[in-house]
């Protein structure tokens, strides 16, 4: 098509580096601790990650590949999704190296570990916001022709949520002073939010 740099992702996309995690962008950050079934804590940021659903809250992360986090939640039926916050930003990189199962990573990253209140995995002390999950599915996903893909989408319901009392401004929860890190993309784009860029829009009756 003129004007466009057009492709069939298949076919590769002809350009330095994959636009796709730079074009839905900027993604929210799901930094998901979990147990091993030997007790292991593990910590690790996914952005293919969105919350799913309100009543009862419902969200979900993929892994491209069968990594530690899905192998410890289908063996513990539990996660807990922690905020990435801009400050958290270096820790949450620390915490996406390739290490081996019997690594707790909030010791790598050098962040303390706070009890969860019903689930067993542990919580970012640090982190302002922190969801504590039970395993609700776990998707292998497909390709249209329906072959199978080695991507795994868990997806969770949330229940027991904690939010810092300072985020919460006259009743209601403040997405800015939350300061959220969201991931662009290429190799090590990140974008955070201010006030200036808020817009409001309502929607038509
Ligand atoms: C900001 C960020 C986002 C990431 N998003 C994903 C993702 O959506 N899916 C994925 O498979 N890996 C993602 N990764 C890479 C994983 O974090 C990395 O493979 C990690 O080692 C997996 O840890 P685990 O084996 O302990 O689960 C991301 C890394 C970073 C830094």
């Amino acid at each position: 098509m003129n004007g466009f740099h057009s492709y069939a992702p298949g076919d590769g996309h002809g350009l330095a580096h994959d636009p796709l995690n730079s074009i839905v962008a900027p993604r929210p950050i799901g930094w998901i601790s979990t147990l091993s079934a030997d007790g292991i804590a593990n910590l690790a940021p996914y952005s293919f990650f969105n919350l799913f659903n309100y009543r009862p809250p419902i969200l979900g992360f993929a892994s491209t590949g069968w990594k530690d986090s899905v192998r410890n939640i289908q063996a513990t039926g539990e996660f807990v999704w922690n905020l990435v916050s801009e400050d958290l930003g270096p820790a949450m990189n620390a915490t996406c190296a390739s290490v081996p199962p019997d690594v707790d990573e909030f010791a790598l990253a050098g962040l303390e570990a706070a009890p969860s209140s019903v689930v067993k995995p542990p919580r970012v002390a640090t982190s302002k916001v922190t969801f504590e999950c039970r395993l609700s599915q776990f998707i292998r996903l497909q390709k249209a022709d329906g072959g199978d893909i080695d991507t795994w989408l868990a997806l969770g319901e949330v229940v027991m949520i904690h939010i810092a009392q300072d985020l919460i401004v006259d009743g209601v929860y403040d997405t800015l002073k939350s300061r959220p890190l969201l991931r662009g993309g290429g190799p090590a784009d990140y974008f955070t939010i201010d006030e200036s860029r808020r817009l409001r829009m309502t929607r038509p009756a």
